[in-house]
C-alpha cells in the first residue's frame, strides 16, 4: 500500500511507521512526506530515510482549494493510496477529504471524543483525569471528528507532563502502525 504522511512538527510518527515498515512490520511504502512547514525537522528525518518531500507553505497559495489541489497532483504522480495524518497541523479540506474518501486517517494523543484539538495532553491534564490515551480516527471536515478505528488508554503521571507525554507517544508509535496493517489487509 502506497502512503503519504502529512507532518508539521517532529514526524516521530512518521519515522515509527517507517521502521515498522523496514522491519516487514507494516506492509506499505510511504511514498511521500508531505509538510506545511518547511523547517520542521520532519523534513530532516525524511531525507535520512531518503523520502521525497513536498514542503507547500499554504500561505503561497491564494486558497486552500489551489494548496490541496498542488498536494492532490503530487500524490497521484506518487501513486499514493492512503494519506496518514501525523501531527499535521491543519484540517483537511473538501478538496482533498474527495480526493480520499475513506483514506485518510489521523492519530490524536487523547481518548476522543474527549479533548480534541490543539494540546490534548495538556487539556487531559489540567481536567485532571487519570486514564488519557490514543485514538486512531478516520478523517472527515471536522477537528478530530471522523469514525474511530482504534484507541488504547495510558495512565496519566500525575504532576508530570514530560514523563506522561513520553508515554503517550510511545503508546502511538505502537497503536498507530498495528491499527495501519489492519486497514491495509
Ligand atoms: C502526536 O502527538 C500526534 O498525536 C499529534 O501530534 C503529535 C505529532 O508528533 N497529532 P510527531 O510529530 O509524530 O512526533
Amino acid at each position: 500500500t502506497k502512503i503519504a504522511v502529512f507532518a508539521s512538527g517532529s514526524g516521530s510518527n512518521f519515522q515509527a511507521i517507517q521502521e515498522a515498515i523496514e522491519h516487514g512490520e507494516l506492509n506499505a511504502k510511504v511514498a511521500l512526506v508531505v509538510t506545511d512547514k518547511p523547517g520542521a525537522f520532519v523534513v530532516t528525518r525524511a531525507e535520512s530515510f531518503d523520502i521525497p518531500v513536498l514542503a507547500l507553505s499554504p500561505k503561497e497559495f491564494a486558497s486552500k482549494v489551489d494548496y490541496e489541489t498542488a498536494i492532490i497532483e503530487a500524490l497521484r504522480e506518487c501513486g499514493v493510496e492512503w494519506v496518514v495524518l501525523a501531527g499535521y497541523m491543519r484540517l483537511i479540506g473538501e478538496v482533498l477529504l474527495a480526493a480520499y474518501p475513506q483514506r485518510i486517517v489521523n492519530i490524536h494523543p487523547s481518548l476522543l471524543p474527549s479533548f480534541p484539538g490543539k494540546d490534548a495532553i495538556g487539556q487531559a491534564m489540567d481536567h485532571g483525569v487519570k486514564v488519557t490515551g490514543v485514538t486512531v480516527h478516520f478523517v472527515d471536515e471536522g477537528m478530530d471528528t471522523g469514525p474511530i478505528i482504534a484507541q488504547a488508554a495510558v495512565p496519566v503521571v500525575v504532576g508530570d507532563r514530560v514523563a506522561t507525554e513520553t508515554a503517550i507517544h510511545k503508546e502511538e508509535h505502537s497503536l498507530y502502525t498495528t491499527a495501519l496493517q489492519q486497514l491495509f489487509k
